[in-house]
């Protein structure tokens, strides 16, 4: 038997209504906030990605999943969505556009990654982006969409984790005091990350080998390196998190695995998911544009883990999405019913309504049974006598009392009772 890759799912359609409530509260909560939804290729040049998320990250090195096609090319199915949707603003000339532009989508990225409860190889992604606003403001306004998404889903129990990584003036600083401390331990160190000590020394500090993060946490932080502009942009962020009455941690040891980010990184934790418990991650990212190739743009962003949300819903208790149940079944008995069941349920649906009729060619009392089964509202028996007399008598299934109808007349009680 053939099986499914290791670290993908199968989304089944009982999951999938929890899919669309997620997709459905992110798409209505983000146009509430101006943005529009964006969609771009699930593969592209693997350069976007070694130029735009950094050749010395994780998810480069080690987790994309790249090949050649038949002309040669490099080509890598999406780690993540930010660099595609800033290549595309620059291929579309909307740098230039009006601004702000916000921008937001929801896709499957893929990173070869040891699949554990909460993290899998194709993954999925709600992200937002905010595109030409280099003030605190933009920030805010990204995590307060953020913690709306969060509470419109009834997740309770997360924690905002803030903190500001700096920007290329006060980066060097910092960078020398990091080379500094962790030399005294290189030979410690991972392989990957002793490398890291010469190209990037902050990729260490986000390494998943136990070792090097045990490291990691007596490293300094970069709050005590900022410069007076990127002080006074964090101060101004949390008291606009504070006007909004957004609860949050200042958490000096979130850094992100990605290296575009500059000054504001946030992450959103559930802790009750277990390991895997960033449900929200993002941040400023004012030099990723011009580093594609566009003018100089600030932008910042997030993006959620779809099944993370789920897990945390169901840590929460959230209510699942109603399951769609029939609003008529019609049980037949005899040829000339069966016809008229197919042409008044069509009838009915293209009112809106969902009606059922048998398919199987079950006995009546197994038909009976599965509108049982299925929650149906309403049953109606059609035998060719009624198919004939045009009448039939509709049974209210919750108790079970009878109305006698016009079977032109069906559609109009049923879409009158459903509100329709
Ligand atoms: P990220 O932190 O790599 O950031 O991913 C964002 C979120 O995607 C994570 O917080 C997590 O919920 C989910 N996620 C990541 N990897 C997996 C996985 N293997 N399995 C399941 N869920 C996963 C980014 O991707 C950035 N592009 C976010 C961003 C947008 N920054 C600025 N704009």
């Amino acid at each position: 038997m053939i099986k499914k890759p290791r670290g993908t799912m199968d989304i089944l359609p009982e999951e999938v209504s929890s899919f669309l409530h997620i997709e459905n509260t992110a798409r209505s909560t983000a146009s509430n906030f101006g943005f529009r939804e964006i969609r771009f290729p699930c593969f592209e040049a693997t350069e976007l990605f070694s130029r735009g998320v950094g050749n010395s990250t994780d998810v480069v090195q080690k987790e994309m999943y790249t090949f050649t096609d038949r002309e040669g090319r490099s080509l890598t199915l999406r780690p993540e969505g930010t660099a595609s949707v800033v290549r595309s603003m620059i291929e579309n000339g909307r740098c230039s556009g009006l601004m702000p532009d916000r921008l937001f989508y929801l896709i499957n990225c893929f990173r070869y990654e040891k699949p554990q409860a909460g993290r899998s190889r194709e993954f999925f992604q709600f992200g937002a982006e905010i595109f030409g606003s280099a003030f605190p403001l933009a920030d805010a306004s990204l995590i307060s969409l953020a913690d709306s998404v969060i509470s419109s889903l009834g997740i309770s129990d997360t924690e905002l984790h803030i903190n500001s990584i700096g920007c290329p003036s006060c980066r060097p600083g910092y960078r020398d005091a990091l080379v500094k401390y962790f030399s005294s331990r290189s030979d410690e160190l991972c392989e990957s990350c002793r490398a890291r000590l010469n190209t990037n020394p902050m990729r260490i500090l986000d390494c998943k080998s136990p070792v090097c993060s045990e490291i990691s946490q007596g490293a300094p932080r970069t709050l005590d390196y900022l410069c007076d502009d990127c002080r006074t942009h964090f101060d101004t962020l949390c008291s606009y998190l504070d006007a909004q009455d957004i609860k949050y941690k200042v958490d000096p040891s979130i850094v992100r695995g990605l290296d575009y980010y500059t000054r504001t990184v946030f992450e959103f934790i559930c802790p009750v998911i277990g390991a895997q418990s960033t449900i929200c991650g993002g941040g400023r990212y004012d030099g990723l544009v011009s580093e594609l190739g566009g003018p100089e743009l600030p932008a910042c962003g997030f993006a959620m883990g779809i099944t993370r949300l789920i897990l945390a819903m169901k840590a929460s208790g959230a209510k699942d999405p109603d399951v769609r149940t029939p609003a008529v079944y019609f049980a037949t008995l005899g040829e000339k019913a069966r016809a008229c069941s197919l042409s008044i349920t069509r009838k009915l649906r293209e009112r809106g309504i969902y009606a059922d009729c048998d398919t199987m060619g079950r006995s009546l009392k197994a038909q009976m049974k599965y509108a049982d089964k299925t929650g149906a509202r309403f049953t109606v028996i059609l035998g060719d006598a009624e198919a004939e007399s045009g009448r039939a008598i509709l049974r209210d299934m919750a108790d079970s009392s009878q109305t006698e109808l016009e079977i032109d007349s069906i559609a109009d009680f049923i879409a009158k009772a459903e509100s329709i």
